[in-house]
């Protein structure tokens, strides 16, 4: 017969929690501590003791420009995605996301044309806040993305540099798995390519390309599609804009063929303007 636990304390009940994990999760003792100053990670440190973190929960996956988290925060379960050092920060293909965008202060512009430390520190700054400012605008718009959890004022999410905080899609021990490596029925497949289109098209109708669209950067959860990742996002003004939506139909189309998705990336490109004309957003589900 088991025990009723829910008298436990709070500390028993993480311990018992810290048993139950899945594989392949790690539980960052390091990162984790009752007291801001036992934290050893400076980022996340300095997160809890501005009072946006409470307890990293574990790693979900750590990829060539940012680690995830789970995390815990005054709003509940939430994604902690941090961005690497500026060292091991690649900015490849940097340039092409930012033509055409002016760069008021010519210091400013100078340092990270030549990556110098200033340069990079630029550079890792305007990059999370990139993602902050699409997470919003494509929230606020009602598109299926995950909700931003700090801001809406640049100056608030600036706070968080290197990090960006968002909602946790999934649970904390089922997260949302990635279109890439869902498995999914043939009739899913046929939903989510169907949610992934429409998706592309609300970005383009908002004049937005997301810049990595791919079922890498797309969750599934509830038989719906969320979109994420969004430090490439890029707007008309930039004279890589047609180019950039034709290889996202590209590699949208690609990745899909794994789902038994079989669109040329011409058709896709050529559907997603279509719709993009067509007056109504997708309204956003509202996820459990
Ligand atoms: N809001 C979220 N809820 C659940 N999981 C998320 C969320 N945001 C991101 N993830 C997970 O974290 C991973 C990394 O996030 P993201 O794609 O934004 O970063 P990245 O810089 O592209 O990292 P990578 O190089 O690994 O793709 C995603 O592939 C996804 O598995
Ligand atoms: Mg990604």
């Amino acid at each position: 017969m088991s025990r009723d636990r829910s008298d436990d304390s709070p500390g028993e009940q993480r311990l018992r929690r810290k048993k139950t994990k899945p594989a392949g999760r790690r539980r960052l003792e390091t990162l984790v501590g009752a007291n801001p100053e036992d934290i050893s990670d400076p980022v996340v440190r300095h997160l809890s003791e501005q009072g946006y973190v409470d307890e990293v929960l574990a790693e979900l996956k750590s990829g060539k420009e940012a680690t995830a988290y789970i995390a815990n925060g005054p709003s509940g379960l939430m994604l902690l995605k941090v961005y690497r050092d500026l060292e091991a920060r690649s900015f490849k293909n940097d340039g092409l996301y930012r033509e055409g965008e002016v760069i008021m202060d010519d210091r400013a512009r100078r340092s990270m044309k030549n990556r110098s430390a200033k340069g990079l520190s630029l550079l890792q700054f305007d990059w999370v806040m990139r993602e902050y400012a699409g997470l919003w605008k494509l929230w606020n718009a009602g598109l299926n993305v995950p909700e931003p959890l700090v801001g809406p004022d640049p100056t608030i999410y600036a706070e968080t540099v290197p990090a960006v905080l968002m909602r946790l899609i999934g649970t904390e021990d089922e997260p949302a798995p990635r279109l890439s490596e869902a498995r999914l029925s043939p009739e899913e497949a046929q939903s989510a390519w169907d949610q992934a289109l429409a998706g592309m098209a609300d970005m383009l109708r908002l004049g937005y390309v997301h810049g990595d669209y791919s079922t890498y950067n797309l969750l599934w959860w509830e038989n719906t599609v969320i979109i994420i990742d969004f430090p490439q996002l890029t707007t008309r003004q930039n004279p890589n804009f047609s180019d950039l939506l034709r290889r996202d139909a590209e590699s949208l189309s690609t990745s899909f063929r794994k789902q038994g998705i079989q669109v040329p990336g011409e058709d896709t490109l050529r559907e997603v303007q279509r719709r993009a004309l067509g007056p109504a957003p997708t309204p956003r589900v509202t996820l459990p």
